[in-house]
């Protein structure tokens, strides 16, 4: 199939959360080979939404000429969008947010009621083929609560075919001397994308193995303040 990964990192390659993604795609090529192709956001020129609204009457042009235009062809060409990104401020990083706002082209200016009884706007482009997954880590290793608000916003842009991968404690992921706890985790991803790959789903003993913190919470934030080496 074909995968586009917007990486909502600034550190691009070098993120934490990229290790995430990189070990189900991994799983996911494991099943079938995919095209895949991964945008970090940062590099795109993509001004901020103007509210014009424009684009919900001139059949989803945006009068803005910048990257967004190669991004939604992108998009609405692929079976599967991975939106992976650090938790920042308990949400998306802006840049990763302000390219959400600009999908606004693919819907139009109509609304009706959605399969859960809420008004949305209407598709004006056919994109129904989309699944979007999430994969979000961050810093702190509060599984509870932590990834909540972004957790409910992505649900609700997204109410359907969508997945959600969230494992806090994530910089874990770039530090060589965590690789005992990191390695089993990475292993447990690449099975979740095999898994994902055969019919858009992960059981759920796979994910709640996936989304826990990779070692308890009160050594991890030891660590994290130079107590334990
Ligand atoms: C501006 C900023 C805001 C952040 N906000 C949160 C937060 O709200 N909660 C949290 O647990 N971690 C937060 N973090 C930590 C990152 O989520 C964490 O370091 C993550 O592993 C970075 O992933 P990356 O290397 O893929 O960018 C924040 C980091 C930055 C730089």
């Amino acid at each position: 199939m074909k995968i586009l990964v917007l990486n909502g990192s600034p550190k691009r390659d070098k993120s934490d959360t990229m290790h995430m993604t990189r070990a189900f795609l991994e799983g996911m090529n494991d099943f079938c080979e995919n095209e895949i192709k991964t945008i970090h956001v940062i590099d795109s020129h993509i001004e901020y939404c103007t509210g014009c609204f424009a684009c919900k009457h001139n059949g989803g042009e945006c009068v803005i000429d910048d990257d967004m235009k190669d991004v939604l062809e992108e998009y609405i060409s692929s079976d599967l969008v991975i939106y992976n990104y650090p938790l920042y401020s308990y949400g998306m990083p802006a840049a990763l947010k302000n390219l959400v706002d600009r999908l606004m082209p693919l819907s139009g200016w109509t609304m009706q009621r959605k399969r859960d009884g809420k008004y949305g706007h209407s598709a004006q482009k056919d994109f129904s083929q989309l699944h979007y997954l999430m994969m979000c880590g961050c810093g702190y290793p509060n599984s509870k609560h932590n990834f909540e608000g972004a957790v409910r916003s992505f649900e609700l842009k997204f109410p359907e075919n969508s997945t959600v991968i969230t494992i806090p404690e994530s910089p874990m992921f770039n530090i060589e001397q965590a690789s005992q706890f990191v390695a089993p985790r990475l292993e447990a991803l690449r099975r979740a994308g095999r898994e994902y790959a055969e019919d858009f789903t992960i059981r759920d003993d796979l994910m709640k193995e996936i989304c826990s913190p990779m070692i308890p919470e009160e050594i991890y934030a030891q660590f994290a303040n130079g107590e334990r080496k």
